[in-house]
Formats: structure tokens, sequence, C-alpha cells
């Protein structure tokens, strides 16, 4: 495979950005260059230090005035629930039982799964999100769907198949045995092929029996290395049927606990309303908070306070994502710009390089892929977006009065989606044009 040469403004943080003033905190590059083979990035600089070290043989893709940033990271959606987005008028419990679980009743056909699985990865790559923790269904079959596209397009993703094993309709349920032995079965045959990583997956307390919650613990034991995701303190009706069904638990977070779930790998989703010891139960096991604003908005589940994890002596890792179907839009873009309304709430307001790193490294960190992904580093994967700020004609207006990059990057959070995505490289390769093209 030849080498290729990108050259653009390119924009990658190294760790969390304290203000707009911490210059520390990210390298940013007004005439960079990427030198990519293999997938990863092999030389990253000034482009005149990085063409010196290209070959002759070297495609070169001049992106210039467009910014070259690491791919977004969507720390948790559900692929199943592509045709679950706008959903009327439901708060989370009714949300699942009146659309989401009907729908995902669906992925019982593996074409189903297969024809949802590439379109949902379409749309990722278009809104310039190149790795994903994603949900399946309780079907084996849309776990296998959703890998085999995955690996088809090299990306690297996180995915496991959703155990679930009452309070739900029958097509959507499995048994304690069943999602042991299924979920086993995907870990053997696609964790580590590739770039793909196996995440256990019991979808939440509720539609999960103790005894499925023990084997989803001795999963964990047999597998440390592997993902864990969930959900955990989304909505007070949530909360108070969990209690019911676990009624010895010291709190929602306990019952996770108490069957082995928590650690560094471990993702819950939404944690908007946590005790202080829930919050200190999470910190101490290494547990990350997965921040879901358009979701959280839209079924009215609460405000999650991002800037208290963050600020507590004991402070919570943190990632953020879409939560598609309960999320309202694919774009980390988007996401991030609801998440700044959602903090504005709370009186304090996200800088805009802390925005960026959090889509980018800071949910690598919290997903435990930062040595692969989330950086412009040499060494890196070349999981790459490259961003237009001058994409629609409002952005265009309004970048006439842009003075400084922390301002183009508000202007491109506040005003950006999939519109401002001008290309995604995944593993080295175009893959958005490369859609475009083809017409999908
Ligand atoms: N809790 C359990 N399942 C789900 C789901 O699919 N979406 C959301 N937002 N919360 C959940
Ligand atoms: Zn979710």
């Amino acid at each position: 495979m030849t080498d290729l040469l990108l050259r653009g403004r390119t924009l990658t943080f190294l760790r969390w950005p304290d203000s707009t003033d911490d210059h520390g905190a990210f390298r940013y590059e007004e005439d960079g260059g990427l030198l990519i083979r293999d997938g990863r990035i092999v030389a990253a600089g000034s482009y005149a230090d990085v063409a010196r070290q290209a070959g002759a043989e070297t495609e070169k893709i001049d992106h210039r005035p467009h910014m070259l940033l690491p791919g977004f990271i969507d720390a948790h959606a559900h692929f199943p629930q592509m045709q679950v987005i706008a959903s009327h008028g439901a708060e989370l419990l009714d949300w699942l039982n009146k659309y989401t679980f009907p729908e995902e009743t669906k992925f019982r056909n593996a074409q189903h799964s297969r024809r949802i699985a590439r379109l949902f990865l379409d749309e990722m790559v278009r809104h310039g999100t190149t790795t994903v923790a994603a949900y399946c269904s309780v079907h084996k079959q849309s776990a296998e769907a959703f890998f085999e596209e995955s690996h088809g397009r090299d990306m690297l993703n996180i995915a496991g198949k959703v155990m679930m094993d009452r309070n739900a309709p029958e097509g959507v349920l499995d048994t304690p045995q069943s999602g042991y032995d299924d979920s086993k079965a995907l870990i053997g045959e696609w964790h580590g092929k590739g770039r793909q990583h196996y995440a256990i997956t019991p979808r939440f307390a509720i539609t999960s029996s103790p005894e499925q919650l023990e084997m989803s613990g001795a999963l964990m034991r047999e597998y440390p290395d592997l993902h864990m995701q969930t959900h955990l303190s989304e909505n007070y009706a949530e909360i108070a049927f969990t209690q019911e069904l676990y009624p010895w638990s010291k709190d929602y977070t306990d019952i996770y606990e108490h069957y082995g779930l928590l650690g560094e790998k471990s993702l819950f989703g939404h944690c908007i309303h946590l005790s202080e010891r829930e919050a200190d139960a999470l910190s101490d096991s290494g547990s990350v908070a997965v921040f879901c604003p358009t979701s959280n908005l839209f079924l009215g589940s609460g405000l999650f306070d991002y800037q208290r994890y963050r600020q507590r002596e004991k402070s919570l890792r943190i990632a953020t994502a879409t939560d598609v179907g309960g999320g309202t839009n694919y774009s980390m873009l988007r996401t991030m710009d609801e998440g700044y309304k959602v903090i504005a709430l709370n009186s304090e307001k996200l800088n805009p390089f802390a925005s960026f790193w959090q889509m980018t490294r800071g949910n690598a960190e919290a997903l435990s892929v930062a040595d692969k992904v989330g950086t412009l580093e040499a060494g890196s994967d070349a999981d790459i977006v490259v961003l237009d700020s001058h994409a629609t004609p409002s952005m265009r207006l309004r970048m006439e009065t842009v003075e400084m990059l922390a301002e183009e990057l508000f202007l491109l959070q506040t005003l950006g989606d999939d519109r401002a995505v001008r290309e995604v490289y995944v593993a080295g390769k175009p893959a958005k044009s490369i859609m475009v093209a083809s017409g999908e």
C-alpha cells in the first residue's frame, strides 16, 4: 500500500485543557502534515518537516484550509434504534416499552440486522465518528452483523450483544445461560479480530435478573480485559423500579457493584441522579460515567452535572455520547453543543478546547483506547476527521468575525453537523468521500 501524506491545519490534544489560554494542552499546526503508512500515522508535525520524510511514491492530499483532527469517538449508542429516533412523547420506561423493545425484536432477522448495521456505520462515518461503543440487540445475529460490517470497514469499534432476560417482550429476551453462551461465542469469534472489541452488555438491572447479572460478572472475571457497558441512574421511575427489584441494595450502583461489574473498562450510560456514595464507588473503581446530553434532554431524564463530577475530590472519568436512538443526532458536534447548554444550566461554561478534547482524546482515554485512537501523534491509528468551518451560509457569515482558534472550534460545535465533515479517514483510507461517490 502506498504511503499517504495529508496536508491541512492539524489539531490534537495532549491533555485536558483548563482554559482557552492553556496552549500546552494541544498541538496545533497552521500548515500541518500527517504521513500515513499501513493504517497508522508514522509522522506528524509541520508540513515541511513531515514532507521531508515522505518517499517519492507518496500520495498527497491537500485539505487546506480545512482542519484535521482525530476522528470523533461516541461512547454509547444503540445501532438497532435508528428507526426509534424521533419517537414522540414518552419518558424512559414507556419509551422502551412502546417504541424501543418492539423495534429491537426485528433484529432477530439477520438480513435486517445487516442492513441497519451498514446504515448505522455509514451515519457514524458521515458525521465524523470513527469509533463507537455500540449496543446491539439481544439477538446474537445483530452483533454478528455489526462486527462483520465494522471489521469490513476496518473500524475500531466496541460492541456487544445486549443481555436481557425479563421485563420486556418475549421477542427481545434471552436467558442467563443463553446470554452467557452467546456472549462467549461472540467474544471467541470477534474480540481482538482486527480492530474489534467486545463489550459485555447487560442492558440494565431492570431487564436482567440477579442470575443474569451474576453471569455477567462471571464473564468479566473470565475475560478481564473486556469492556462492560450498561445503563445507570437515568430516570427517577427507573431508579424506583430498580430499587423494588433489588430491595437489598444500598442504591442503584450497589447492584452492579455487588455483581462485580465496576472497573476501569466499565461504561455506565447516563449517571444523572447519582448520590455522593454512588459517585465515590464509580470513582474508586475507575468506572466511566457516560454523558448523553441529547438523549437526557429528549427523554426528559435530567441534567448530568459534568463539572461537579469532574471537580469533586474523587473525580469521575467521563465520556460523552449520542445515545442514538434516545439521543437525537449522530453528530458529536451536535452532542457537545447540547452538552454545553446542559453544563451552562449548572452555571458553568465548557471551554471549546475541552469540548474537542472530550470528543477525541478524552473519550479515547475513557474507553481505554487512547494508545490507538483519539490523537494525531505518530504511532496512532490513522482515524481522522476533516472539518470545514465554512460549510454552510451561516457558518461562512459567522466565520467573517472569527479571529481565534477557540472561537472557530466553538462555531464548529455550535453550528456544525455532518455538513462540516468534509472527509473521514478510517485506518488511513478515505471513508466519507467513497460513500458519497458510490451514492449511499
Ligand atoms: N436503559 C435501558 N435501555 C436503554 C436504552 O435503550 N436507551 C436508554 N436511553 N436508556 C436505556
Ligand atoms: Zn443507552
